[in-house]
């Protein structure tokens, strides 16, 4: 039903700095745990040129040109995939702070080597938007490919949607159903928007929450005197995000399309997502609705509080704890979940431009999912596969991007704004401990690791010329984290 995605944007094909990965490095990461979602072993990967070549126990090591990575006691797991992302994004009057740079750094500490990052068009214009993308990924330190939301509806963007597909490879669109005044589209766009999707065989994603009820909602706080976080909260509830999941499902039903629901927040919308009748759902819960809870909102500092400002919004305690069993129950299963951040992050300078009133409060929250990454299926596996990039990415076999996280699960590491690499100075996982460290990426063209036996949890990071123009010093120049 779905047609292929061209997944054509990489950085390291992208970046003629980077060399498009010819350089022929070798290099043998012996004795750990291969675990691919489907099985877990014990043997040696050998990568060449950024590919894995061979997989089995006790690949010798051939001749000196071979960098050996010791990988005794640690799983060796597929990079993982963030199918949703916000780099540089201009949003509710400003930009998040997290540009295709930093944010690629945020990721690559925290294990996640690809991700799929949202194309907003410019005044509704498709390839203005898409040429403004490519500029803000000029500074990409890994793969990522893009979705497009759809804002406008005009027979100029039913045309340019088929472009889209067809020479750009982008075949997900997305709509937001909120945001009245931005980005929301009308009733009327989302049913034209899913019958072009269905012709092109692209597939719509949907931002679930009735924005027309968000904005009384809003008022209703405002009234009430209520201009605090917690009026975030409050002013739209889950059953706004349960109504507009139900629409959604029952609409893309109507015009017999798949649809992919981004950002499942409230068992409200994984109930509705449950109940779908032979249709194709996808659910995507993200790292924050899965293990936070809306308590953070009241707390009396607003900093703190503004932080946890996003939509739909964190729910109260037990919607999380629901969303992590529902994907655990069906992960097995023919309904798709999978696990995605939704990083966007504002600093607390840009945070307080709603200190006085809540809606201003630029809605979006970091998503460092160091805790998650061990989860292969959810956080890499599912994504590859729903966005056709397997097996080139999501798991290791031969053949497969050498997008490699090595993971010491005896190792333990504390998340916060001084180690996460993002350019926030603040962390909603702010003084949670990870239960493992992941302290290798492999790639040809990067190569970042934890060399340092006495420390936690630092990474160096050594690379070609493109890297080190980015970070002063030689060889190993960049020390990004203690
Ligand atoms: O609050 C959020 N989620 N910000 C990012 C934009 C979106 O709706 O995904
Ligand atoms: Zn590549
Ligand atoms: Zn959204
Ligand atoms: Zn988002």
């Amino acid at each position: 039903e779905v047609g292929v995605l061209r997944w054509q944007f990489c950085a390291a094909e992208g970046d003629a700095g980077c060399g498009g990965g010819g350089d022929g490095a070798r290099i043998l990461i012996k004795g750990g745990t291969v675990v691919n979602a489907h099985r877990a072993e014990e043997a040696d990967v050998y990568i060449e040129d950024g590919v894995v070549v061979a997989i089995r126990p006790n690949i010798p090591v051939g001749d000196d040109n071979v960098r050996v990575i010791d990988a005794t006691g640690n799983y060796v797991m597929p990079g993982g995939i963030d199918p949703h992302t916000h780099l540089a994004m201009e949003f509710m009057g400003t930009v998040t702070i997290d540009d295709f740079f930093s944010g690629h750094a945020a990721a690559l500490a925290g294990g996640t080597m690809m991700h799929i990052d949202f194309v907003i068009p410019v005044n509704g214009n498709l390839t203005a938007g898409l040429e403004s993308y490519k500029q803000k990924a000029a500074n990409a330190a890994m793969d990522y490919g893009f979705h497009m939301a759809i804002t406008k509806w005009n027979d100029e963007v039913a045309r340019e949607m088929e472009v889209m597909v067809k020479e750009h490879g982008i075949n997900y669109f997305k709509f937001f159903m909120a945001y009245k005044g931005s980005l929301m589209v009308t009733d009327d766009l989302l049913l034209q928007g899913l019958q072009k999707c269905k012709s092109l065989g692209a597939l719509a994603m949907v931002h679930a929450e009735n924005g027309d009820a968000v904005a009384e909602g809003q008022q209703r706080m405002i009234d009430l005197g209520i201009t605090g976080p917690e009026g975030h909260a409050l002013s739209r509830p889950p059953i706004l995000e349960g109504e507009a999941t139900a629409w959604a499902i029952r609409l893309a039903k109507f015009i017999n399309t798949p649809l992919y629901v981004v950002h499942v927040m409230s068992v409200d919308a994984m109930e509705e997502i449950a109940k779908r009748e032979g249709q194709r759902i996808i659910g995507e819960p993200v790292v924050s609705g899965l293990v936070l809870d809306d308590s953070w909102l009241w707390n009396p500092d607003f900093t703190i509080a503004s932080k946890y400002v996003m939509s739909p919004p964190i729910r109260e305690a037990g919607h999380g704890d629901a969303l992590v069993a529902y994907s655990k129950m069906w992960s097995q299963s023919p309904l798709k979940i999978l696990v995605g951040t939704d990083h966007c992050t504002f600093n607390s300078t840009q945070k307080a431009f709603g200190s006085d009133d809540f809606r201003k409060i630029p809605n979006g929250v970091n998503g460092d999912r160091q805790d998650f990454c061990h989860h292969v299926r959810v956080t890499s596996t599912e994504c590859a596969k729903i966005f056709n990039i397997y097996p080139r990415k999501g798991a290791i076999l031969e053949g497969s991007d050498a997008d490699i996280i090595i993971l010491n699960p005896e190792r333990s590491f504390v998340m916060g704004a001084h180690t996460h690499h993002s350019r926030s100075n603040t962390n909603v996982y702010e003084g949670r401990k990870g239960k493992a460290s992941s302290s290798s990426h492999i790639k040809q063209q990067y190569l970042v690791w934890n060399s340092n036996p006495t420390s936690e949890y630092i990474l160096f990071i050594w690379c070609r010329e493109w890297w080190k123009s980015r970070y002063q010093g030689g060889e190993w120049y960049g020390r990004m984290v203690c």
